[in-house]
């Protein structure tokens, strides 16, 4: 069975091996209906209870399958995101890629972090789902990332706005469990800290066996602050799952990745073959070391996906790979690797 690590603040237990559902939200490619049910049922089933959604996977579709997959099950544990609203627009037919998904559901996103905006999201959430419960609510991709500058308005929304008071009201009344934020970058972490108390933040890709910059201060200052991490893009999008021994395109932050990835990764590669470690096993299990994460959530679009990476968990990785790692320069050496204390 996978087990569970405790939201410090709140007490509510994750599976340390949950499922991204930006997949099954048709992520880059299209997953039949049939195969996203196969899909969650599979992982569910194999006790990957955590399961993250958004509206905007899929503009939707993520969170109407999930919601299907979920409804009957006692044992799950859910968060979705606000910060998008979900409009329809008639115009919008088939399903052609529009912000990464291949999803027929003719709606378009528009951000709103306010007060209003983060209630009217989480209760369009709630009905999408078919669920009376979210678990969890992130804050979804605040910061200059995506908003670039727009980003002091946006951030603007969530603490003159009433956007993080609207989370806490739902957090006190007991609606929620815990909220927090879900982004690809870390300083907004710091700065979202300094306005209101996050139980949990998913951060995507910026801690993983590539990228380490979360390390020297996010992760620290989460730790102090009883704040804790789940780990979303832990192979970077693709990279650290599928390596590059093979033709490519090899994906790195949702796009093509530049040679210095490339050349980094195929580094690891061959460090994994000298020990027999499969890639995405070393990638999994690096980002669940460190004391501060509580899950790790690949994105899961098959059933098969979801066999491989129950391997990946439980694979058996020598200690002199990772003290190796260190020691070849492949990972920040403040790192906390599998077997250590901080
Ligand atoms: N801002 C946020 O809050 C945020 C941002 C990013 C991610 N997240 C969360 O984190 C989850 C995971 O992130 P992600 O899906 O973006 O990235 P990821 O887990 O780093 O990578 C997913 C990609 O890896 C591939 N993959 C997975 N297992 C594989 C395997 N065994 N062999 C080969 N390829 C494999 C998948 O390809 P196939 O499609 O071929 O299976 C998929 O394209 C998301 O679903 C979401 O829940 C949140």
């Amino acid at each position: 069975m996978i087990p569970k690590r405790e939201i410090r603040r709140t007490g509510l237990p994750l599976s340390v091996l949950g499922l991204g559902a930006a997949s099954v939200g048709n992520l880059y490619r299209p997953v039949s209906d049939g195969e996203a049910r196969a899909t969650l049922a599979a992982a569910l089933d194999a006790g990957l209870t955590y399961v993250d959604t958004a509206p905007r996977y899929g503009h939707g579709l993520s969170e109407r399958r999930v919601g299907d997959a979920v409804r009957e099950r006692d044992d799950v544990v859910l968060s979705s995101k606000v910060g998008r609203l979900l409009t329809p627009d008639v115009r919008l037919k088939g399903d052609a890629e529009r912000h990464g998904f291949r999803s027929p559901l003719p709606f378009e996103q528009v951000y709103d972090y306010s007060h209003d905006g983060v209630m009217r999201s989480y209760e369009d959430s709630l009905q999408r789902l078919g669920l009376a419960r979210i678990d969890i609510l992130y804050v979804h991709d605040i910061g200059p990332m995506t908003h670039g500058d727009d980003d002091a308005r946006t951030f603007g929304q969530l603490t003159t706005g009433g956007g993080f008071r609207a989370l806490e009201r739902l957090r006190d009344s007991g609606a929620i469990n815990a909220f927090g934020l879900g982004v690809n970058e870390w300083r907004v972490c710091l700065r979202a800290m300094e306005h209101v108390d996050l139980d949990v933040v998913l951060l995507a890709g910026r801690y993983t066996l590539l990228e380490q910059t979360a390390l020297e201060t996010f992760l620290p200052a989460a730790l102090a602050r009883q704040v804790s991490v789940v780990i979303g893009g832990a192979y970077n999008s693709g990279i650290l799952a599928t390596g590059v021994k093979g033709e490519g395109p090899h994906y790195y932050d949702y796009g093509e990745a530049p040679p210095e990835i490339v050349a980094r990764v195929r580094r690891l590669e061959t460090l994994c073959a000298r020990h027999g470690v499969p890639l995405p096993a070393a990638a999994l299990q690096f980002c669940l070391a460190h004391p501060a994460v509580v899950s790790v959530i690949p994105g899961l679009g098959s059933v098969a996906r979801v066999h491989q990476t129950l391997d990946f968990h439980a694979a058996a990785i020598p200690a002199d790979f990772w003290r190796e790692l260190r020691t070849e320069n492949l990972v920040d050496p403040q790192a906390v690797l599998p077997g250590e204390d901080l």
